[in-house]
């Protein structure tokens, strides 16, 4: 059902000091920082040839990664993002299979602009995970 990786999301304490890492340590190509307010995050966006990682840091009072970052302060990894072809049938599918599919079970517009899902860390070995129709 799943296909490729997406890009693996990792909350960042300082966004210019992680994209510093990324573009300068790293050695990686990394955009501009790119501010979502509805959905309460600041994301830049480092390619590689494989997939991307997207930093995210909060934006707003109400930030659904702010909480994250006070349990984790150094920042880590939020979720991993895998493509699907179809979200409904895979939603569908994943919840015959006893998955648990947070929210009210409908697809959003995800950061990309395309219809997303998360799923329950609980059901998947403690890792968010994000399913995006592409
Ligand atoms: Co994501």
């Amino acid at each position: 059902m799943i296909g490729k990786l997406n890009h693996v999301a990792i909350v960042v304490p300082d966004l210019q000091a992680a994209a510093a890492l990324y573009r300068d340590t790293l050695g990686a190509t990394v955009s501009e920082p790119e501010p979502l307010e509805a959905h309460g995050v600041t994301t830049v966006f480092v390619d590689l040839d494989n997939t991307r990682i997207e930093l995210l840091h909060p934006l707003g009072k109400d930030s659904p990664i702010g909480r994250f970052l006070e349990r984790h302060p150094d920042g880590g990894m939020h979720h991993v993002c895998y493509e699907v072809d179809d979200i409904l049938d895979a939603r569908d599918q994943l919840k015959a299979r006893g998955a648990r599919v947070l929210g009210d079970g409908e697809p959003r517009i995800g950061a990309h602009g395309k219809p997303v899902l998360f799923l329950h860390p609980k059901d998947f070995c403690g890792t968010l995970v994000e399913l995006e129709q592409v």
